[in-house]
């Protein structure tokens, strides 16, 4: 998967444009600086400048409450990013989910190297699609992607992991895959 990762990464990014993140990596609050939290694979980011190989980002998602894991949608754990200390979270605003849970809307900003970066989402579901493929087909047929809402297919694939001897890379990228699939509730 990295391969394929790797040469499907765009060597230079638009100012403003989105990215997303291509394999999990750290967010530093300086170029040389300490981390301040993980991405993980799949999470969409702004670029606001460049420096050397490092590209600083803006990331925006939601967190259910005082979690130190924000996700890329309100009601659906779509892991994004991780923080060590809540502070790194700046809130934005408030937004209610259709079970009336409040989810703050947060933002961090912080460098990131550039090359676990990709310019298309597609990039990540692809190495997902890959992996369902390859590693859940051979014991049984593969499963229907509607076969769990996409909350529960992370919890699924977890039992699955030694079955497949998948890495944690590897299992971000399937969650991220069969989680754009599956249907929310
Ligand atoms: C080494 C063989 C093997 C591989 C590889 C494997 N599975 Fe399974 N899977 C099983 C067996 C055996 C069962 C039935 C017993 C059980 O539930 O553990 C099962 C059951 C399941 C179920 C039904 C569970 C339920 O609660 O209904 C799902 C869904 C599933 N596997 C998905 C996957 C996915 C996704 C992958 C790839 C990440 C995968 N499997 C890879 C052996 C495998």
């Amino acid at each position: 998967m990295r391969k394929i990762l790797a040469t499907l990464i765009i060597a230079s990014f638009a100012c403003g444009a989105d990215l997303f993140v291509g394999s999990m990596t750290p967010v530093l609050d300086k170029v040389g600086g300490k981390v301040i939290a993980e991405l993980h694979a799949g999470a969409k980011l702004k670029q606001i400048s460049q420096n050397g190989e490092y590209v600083e980002v803006e990331y925006v998602g939601f967190i259910p409450g005082e979690s130190p894991i924000a996700y890329a949608r309100v009601g659906v754990l779509e892991q994004d990013i991780n923080v060590g200390d809540m502070k790194t979270f700046k809130v934005i605003k408030t937004h209610k989910d259709p079970y009336d849970n409040e989810w703050d809307e947060v933002s961090v900003k912080g460098f990131v190297k550039k090359d676990t970066l990709v310019a298309d989402i597609d990039v990540v579901h692809k190495a997902g699609q890959a992996l369902f493929e390859e590693r859940c087909g051979s014991c049984h047929a593969l499963h229907a992607y509607d076969e769990f809402g996409a909350n529960v297919w992370p919890s699924v694939i977890e039992t699955m992991i030694s079955n497949s001897a998948l890495t944690p890379q590897e299992v971000e990228t399937l969650n991220r895959f069969l989680q754009s699939k599956a249907p929310i509730e």
